[in-house]
């Protein structure tokens, strides 16, 4: 048996802010359990449901010293939907409206979880194989592992995985501070591990000390070995390339299946996409109060309102687009300069724009179901899973072919009738804005086409299934 530890700061359905939830949440049930423990350790956060928390058991706990003083490390386990789920409790990191509150405190209460995931493994009594880690949150893991916890039998030989769901963020602080609250020594410290510019930096920490490095789809790791994408940290990728592999993400195909989501009024399957789409854009007109009408080009975004997902190419373009017979239903929180931009839209045009500015689970869903496009013109995406669950429901994506959106939605072609959405290249605002027209001329002006290609990327298998047979390759070999 090959055991295995995910560690992470979110994990779906007990939280979460964005992707790295979904797939943390739904990889590790994709493993044969005649072969693979895969187990799953995050922070027990007091804005989780109460719901979540009434499941939870009690483990143990113990002290540990961390930044000057003896902490509690609370311990609670779930068996859910298959999987064996660890959570850490200590109320002083864990509280909060949010996971992630203020900078400096992130970077404290993420060191923090990083060691008491190690010191708990003997006291739970289970060893992993490998500690496979997600993102900046997790990147001392590996730098903790080899430094403090090498003396007996239980750690030696444990490997660490590293995976760069998104390289901008890095969980930075000054290095003196750093330090302080990390407790490593000097050592460290140095251009070659964890010091970048003034500062000690978590995820470069992870990214020196793992065994291996993966992220999310091969464009991005390929991408991430250039300065534009790198985010200082390039060289680094392109010194370690040889352990750096790109893993696609895949989506959970029982949560986003159009065919049996409890979350949309009309379920539907390839065969009666065309017409249970147009129920549910209908449906959802009616929901949030814009225009009827059946052949209005309904477009969607389900999404952060952040720079990275190409906000600006869409606020630049909100009034021309608006002159067209197209509808845009906005479902996303984030930067107030586009929470409020998408709203002054929805008071111009009430009849175009919906903009919702909230979070909800279900509206995700019925925005996946009922539109027709899907729009993601983002500046950098390492995998993105909003296009992947687009397809899944024949709403079909345009984008900028960048990470993994290059890797997953393939270009119409109207010569050769190929392709499951609509791409452009280069950052910028008329780029995108031309391949929006086009995609609403093929809608208006040839349905049949239109149509094919909902079936095409109906069809397509964006389940975890081939990934996870990557993931396991890698395991194996680095297990021996
Ligand atoms: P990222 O992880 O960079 O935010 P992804 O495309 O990988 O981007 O994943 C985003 C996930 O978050 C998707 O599951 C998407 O449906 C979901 N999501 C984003 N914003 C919202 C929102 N306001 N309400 C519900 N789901 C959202
Ligand atoms: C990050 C990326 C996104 C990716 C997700 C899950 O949040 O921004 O592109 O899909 O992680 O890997």
């Amino acid at each position: 048996m090959k055991n295995i530890l995910y560690a992470s700061s979110e994990v779906v359905p007990f939280i979460k802010t964005g992707g790295l939830a979904d797939v943390v949440g739904s990889l590790p049930k994709c493993f044969d359990k005649s072969q693979y423990d895969i187990r799953v350790i995050l922070p027990k956060y007091e804005c989780m449901a109460q719901k979540w928390k009434d499941m939870m058991q009690y483990k143990t706990h113990f002290y540990m010293d961390f930044n000057g003083r003896s902490r509690y490390v609370g311990v609670l386990e779930m068996e859910y939907d298959g999987v064996h789920f660890y959570f850490i409790d200590n109320e002083e990191y864990f509280s909060g409206p949010k996971p992630y509150t203020d900078w400096h405190w992130d970077i404290e209460k993420f060191m923090y979880f990083d060691r008491a995931v190690l010191s708990a493994l003997p006291v739970i009594e289970f060893r992993p194989d490998i500690i496979h880690c997600h993102d900046w949150q997790t990147g001392l893991i590996p730098v903790y592992l080899n430094d403090s916890f090498q003396g007996g039998d239980f750690f030696r030989g444990i490997k660490t995985v590293m995976t760069i769901h998104n390289l901008k963020f890095q969980g930075n602080d000054n290095s003196e501070v750093f330090k302080r609250i990390s407790g490593l020594s000097n050592y460290y410290f140095t251009y070659d591990k964890l010091l970048m510019g003034p500062d000690g930096n978590m995820l470069k920490g992870g990214l020196v000390y793992a065994d291996a490095i993966t992220t999310v789809s091969d464009s991005y790791a390929e991408e991430i070995k250039t300065p534009f994408y790198g985010e200082g940290l390039d060289g680094l990728m392109r010194a370690r390339s040889h352990d750096l592999r790109g893993i696609v993400n895949g989506i959970d195909y029982v949560d986003f299946n159009p065919e049996t989501d409890s979350n949309i009024p009309f379920t539907y399957n390839a065969s009666n996409a065309i017409e249970k789409k147009l129920e549910n854009k209908r449906a959802l007109q009616a929901e949030l109060g814009i225009g009827s009408g059946d052949n209005r080009f309904m477009i969607g975004i389900v999404s952060r309102l952040t720079d990275q997902k190409g906000f600006d190419l869409i606020s630049y373009m909100m009034d021309n687009l608006c002159q067209r017979d197209i509808q845009l239903v906005v479902l996303g929180t984030g930067d107030q300069k586009y929470e409020d931009m998408f709203r002054w839209f929805a008071g111009k045009y009430p009849d175009k724009v919906s903009a919702n500015i909230y979070y909800s689970e279900a509206m995700s869903h019925k925005i996946y179901a009922a539109c027709d496009a899907f729009l993601m013109p983002s500046l950098f995406e390492p995998c993105g899973l909003s296009q992947l669950m687009s397809l899944r429901y024949g709403t079909l994506p345009i984008v900028r072919e960048t990470g993994g959106l290059k890797d997953t939605v393939q270009p119409y072609n109207q010569f050769e009738g190929t392709g499951t959405g609509f791409s452009f290249t280069h950052y910028n605002a008329h780029d995108m804005f031309n391949t929006v027209m086009f995609a609403h001329s093929v809608y208006v002006s040839d349905r049949d086409s239109w149509n094919k290609m909902v079936y095409r990327a109906m069809t397509k298998d964006f389940s975890w299934q081939a990934s996870a047979e990557k993931y396991k390759e890698m395991y194996d070999w680095l297990i021996g």
